[in-house]
């Protein structure tokens, strides 16, 4: 479906059906109330209504906010969809709420159908966008169509089948990635990792017939104001190693690299939008699985910072990886903000519910920051907060410290707390950790997400950083 956003008067755009939105005040007062009032239309939030005789698709919003015209776009492309329209037109209500808009259209209109050998086939292939401040919708519009692209990327890299998207597939991606949009590029495979003690790491991707592979990309334009390391954690499967999963918890495993796919979506986002931000993305890559040579609870891995790991559960992987990919960027790049993002913790969703990231970390600026960006951009995310009595919980007898916690609750907030311990000590004010494990991937649809990957924080960060 293409979305272009024209400089023409409405009544001069020649498509097939005319969109409307209405609140409820402007449904009484609209020409065709009589006749919206017969088909039991009320206008309510998301609900559509089409007048075909008047080609008109009448569509109910509680307000002409960005959430609201969001929610309500969704609504009005699927029901486009399901007709047999080729072209529809709208005003756009005003450029306050033009990004929602784009979101709504292009992100409810996503489908993946790479594994479907017959897709649906839908007549729907143009809409056409007018505003009555040309000029001033045309930036806002540019902007948010790269930002829902770059959504739709990550999202398509999440929904790929852990058979085809392995650590070295996801790699080859990447420098796909990085040739398309002129980025710097660098993979470590497993011999490099070896060199560079990445010990925690390649434990967990011992048992895989798949090499681990750290991949950095970097998106360097001159005269940057800020530099930015993005972390990102790529389990192309979690089978939770031999502290298997069961069987039921396992489906769905192929989101565990949502994190790596949402910082190589946000690096796309930065360099496209040509942001003055130096932007580093370091990704984990690696596949927990069972086997011979598997790393198993007892074991004690010596992370790159020298820090020595106790098992206790393979399932606890994400972190393993983190650690060292934590301590490489660290190492690599002195950067002014340090953000990781990892479908983490189940905890998480338990404490937030699955539609909301959980932010960690020790600078309340910087979670005051992020929240007022996820708020702005139309992600939901709540603050879980570090203690000290938490932090004990990670205690090892054998090792500097366990990968579990050794009582189960607050068990995001533990895994967060066990990253810190790979946060340098300059860097602590300059640390967040976005765990998104509920806010990634998703069975039924709400708000702009469709089945599957949602390409949560992309949205996030592209504005965070869009203002920093
Ligand atoms: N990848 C999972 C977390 C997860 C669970 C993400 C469900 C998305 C949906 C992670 O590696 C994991 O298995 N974590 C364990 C940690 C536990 C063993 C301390 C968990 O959450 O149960
Ligand atoms: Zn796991
Ligand atoms: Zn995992």
């Amino acid at each position: 479906m293409n979305l272009e956003l024209i400089n023409k008067d409405i009544n001069d755009i020649n498509v097939d059906i005319k969109i409307e939105f209405l609140t409820q005040d402007e449904l009484s007062l609209h020409v065709e109330s009589d006749l919206l009032n017969k088909t039991g239309f009320k206008s309510e939030q998301d609900s559509t209504c089409f007048l075909h005789e008047k080609e008109t698709l009448f569509c109910g919003v509680d307000s002409k906010k960005a959430d609201d015209i969001r929610s309500a776009c969704v609504s009005v492309v699927k029901a486009l969809k399901a007709s047999n329209y080729e072209s529809a037109k709208l005003n756009i209500p005003k450029n306050e709420s033009l990004t929602g808009l784009v979101e709504g259209l292009v992100l409810g209109a996503y489908e993946f159908n790479e594994y479907k050998s017959k897709p649906k086939e839908v007549s729907l292939k143009n809409i056409v966008l007018c505003s009555d401040n040309y000029d001033e919708a045309k930036n806002i519009f540019d902007e948010a169509l790269i930002v829902a692209n770059a959504t739709c990327f990550t999202r398509d890299i999440v929904n790929t089948a852990p058979q085809e998207l392995n650590p070295q597939t996801l790699a080859h991606l990447a420098e796909k990635l990085a040739r398309d949009n002129n980025l710097e590029c660098n993979i470590l495979q497993e011999d490099a990792l070896e060199k560079e003690n990445m010990g925690s790491m390649l434990a967990v991707g011992r048992a895989s017939v798949h090499g681990s592979a750290l991949i950095h990309l970097s998106y360097k334009p001159a005269n940057p104001k800020k530099i930015i390391s993005l972390i990102g954690k790529g389990l192309t499967y979690d089978s939770g190693g031999l502290s298997l999963k069961p069987a039921a918890s396992m489906v769905t495993m192929k989101m565990d690299k949502a994190g790596a796919c949402a910082v190589l979506g946000m690096i796309k986002a930065v360099s496209e939008l040509k942001l003055d931000i130096e932007v580093h993305a370091f990704v984990g890559a690696v596949e927990n699985m069972i086997g011979g040579n598997a790393y198993k609870p007892d074991d004690v891995l010596v992370s790159r910072s020298g820090t020595t790991i106790e098992v206790r559960n393979t399932d606890a992987e994400g972190r393993l990886v983190l650690a060292d990919v934590l301590t490489y960027a660290q190492d690599t790049v002195k950067a002014d903000r340090i953000f990781d993002f990892a479908t983490l913790t189940g905890a998480c969703m338990v404490a937030l519910g699955q539609y909301t990231t959980g932010l960690m970390g020790h600078s309340h600026k910087l979670k005051h920051d992020l929240s007022k960006a996820a708020t702005a951009s139309g992600e939901l995310m709540g603050s879980l907060p570090f203690n000290k009595h938490l932090k004990k919980l990670l205690k090892s007898e054998i090792a500097d410290i366990s990968n579990v916690a050794s009582k189960p609750y607050g068990g995001a907030i533990t895994a967060g707390m066990f990253l810190d311990n790979f946060i340098q000590e300059e860097n602590k004010n300059k640390w967040m950790h976005f765990d998104i494990a509920g806010s990634a991937y998703t069975e039924t649809p709400w708000d702009c997400n469709v089945y599957g990957g949602t390409g949560a924080g992309v949205r996030l960060i592209s504005h965070y950083l869009k203002n920093l």
